[in-house]
């Protein structure tokens, strides 16, 4: 028969402490521990709450706060850990809080909590300020995509769909548009916070307190902006949870795209970028190397973002109200996303800052792919012909061009006339890259004011931190 474990939050009815094997499959300090700072937080506000229903004396309370201040600092220290027969991190502070206080303190603390709703709670506030930090990444990710597009403001290169030769546009728009989606996920993130700041604390254990603890107080001490609506559902929710690791797999969804483009790019095929000896790493066998490991990682990576969201998500299906052992699930795939993150988010910016472009090249290879027949097509419009001909008619330029191995720029007046009439020597005005660039320039367009305007607006949210003021 196992041995009771006399630390243990729940062990009387009990007559024999855990197996082994029980204790092993429950225990969670190995990773839950990340939350000791937040199980603290939530303790001090719970003394308060306490006190203000007489629970605990005026002295009391000092007492408790003195002591639960004492075993913060051992924790930050590193003096006091969790011990082998500590269940979870709530177990292990309350042994903590027992051995400065005494039993007879530091037993009160308990009264008219559960660790349901501490932990819902806790992993908030740590999900909380990890949004800060990730936030704080994703400006300084814009920043430098904004910094290289203004660094080379102006240069072509060809535009892709399909990954073939479309039309032309700025690098800096192309730049700029890996941006944008991460000002959705900065939006997403605000406007997720707004849930997150909800407090489950004083649900108890699913139905409330009858101690008549102020659940509002306590959100206030956290810095939460109020109690949930419903003890059962916030003792048994892990939306807010899901929903972070939804933004964090978008995030490295949108980055991995990015990623996805600088390997591609810095090929000998491509030759579009050079890497920084800083940001690369080489071979073992191959002298000549010069990898972009640092894109294949973020790439690589947003595998396990997408897997963290999915594995929540699976844990969470079906599951009845209210506290299940199964949310126990929520911790390791919210801790794993956002270290992912915050390892792959300042190497990729370190990347980006690093990169150098060769314009020259990514210019030349710009009208490549007869990508300027759109603006032929569009041009015939402009002289009154209907699409669906104008279509036809620079069809059938490509055709020509591909049969005498000629570029649509190349085209003589009267091989032009020979396709169609309407095909007048004016068509050249916007046969040329920078015509065509020029051309697009309604909101969202490619031409250079566009895209000036398009950087302005993302300078208001990433000021450059580069330039001395
Ligand atoms: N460790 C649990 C979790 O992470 C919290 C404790 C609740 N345990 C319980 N037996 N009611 O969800």
């Amino acid at each position: 028969m196992a041995s009771k474990n006399n630390d243990s939050l729940w062990g009387s009815r009990f007559s024999s402490g855990p197996s082994d094997e029980m204790a092993n499959l429950s225990k969670s300090t190995h990773f839950d521990w990340r939350l000791a700072k937040y199980d603290l937080l939530g303790s001090k506000a719970h003394a308060e709450a306490l006190a203000q229903k007489g629970y605990l004396n005026k002295g009391e309370l000092t007492e408790l706060l003195k002591a639960i201040k004492q075993l913060e600092k051992r924790v930050v220290a590193g003096s006091f850990k969790p011990k082998e027969t500590d269940e979870d991190v709530h177990s292990a502070l309350e042994r903590g809080l027992i051995e400065i206080a005494g039993g007879d303190l530091g037993g009160k603390l308990r009264a008219g909590r559960s660790r349901n709703d501490q932990i819902a709670t806790e992993i908030r506030l740590f999900m909380l300020d990890a949004a800060e930090e990730i936030e704080k990444q994703i400006l300084s990710f814009i920043e430098q995509l904004t910094i290289q597009a203004e660094t080379n403001m102006g240069v072509a290169m060809p535009g892709r769909t399909h990954f073939q030769h479309a039309q032309p546009v700025l690098l800096a728009h192309h730049l700029l548009a890996h941006a944008w989606p991460q000002v959705r996920n900065l939006q997403r993130l605000e406007s997720w916070r707004a849930r997150a700041k909800q407090s489950p604390y004083g649900a108890g254990a699913l139905a409330g307190s009858s101690l008549g603890l102020d659940p509002n107080l306590i959100a206030e001490k956290l810095g939460m902006a109020g109690p949930e609506k419903n003890s059962m559902d916030a003792t048994s929710s892990r939306d807010v949870a899901s929903e972070f690791l939804f933004i964090c797999a978008q995030v490295g969804i949108d980055l991995s795209s990015l990623s996805e483009e600088l390997i591609i790019w810095s090929t000998a095929e491509f030759g579009y970028i050079k890497l920084n000896d800083e940001f690369s790493t080489g071979s073992s066998i191959m002298p000549q190397k010069k990898n972009p490991d640092i894109a294949e990682l973020a790439r690589g990576k947003t595998g396990r973002l997408v897997g963290n969201l999915t594995s929540l998500m699976t844990s969470l299906k079906s599951l009845p109200l209210s506290y299940n052992r199964d949310l126990q699930e929520d911790k390791e795939p919210v801790f794993d996303s956002v270290d992912t993150l915050l390892l792959v988010m300042p190497a990729l910016t370190g990347m980006l800052r690093t990169l150098e472009f060769e314009t020259n090249r990514m210019e030349s290879l710009a009208p490549e792919g007869f990508s300027l027949a759109t603006d032929v097509a569009e041009w015939l419009v402009r002289q009154g012909v209907a699409f669906k001909n104008a279509h036809e008619i620079t069809g059938k330029m490509v055709s020509t061009c591909e049969q005498l191995g000629l570029k649509l720029q190349d085209l003589s007046d009267s091989q032009l006339k020979e396709i169609s009439d309407k095909l007048t020597p004016e068509v050249r005005e916007v046969l040329s890259v920078s015509g065509s660039i020029k051309s697009r320039d309604r909101a969202g367009g490619t031409a250079l004011p566009r895209v000036l305007d398009q950087l302005m607006e993302l300078r208001k949210l990433a000021p450059r931190t580069d330039l001395e003021s």
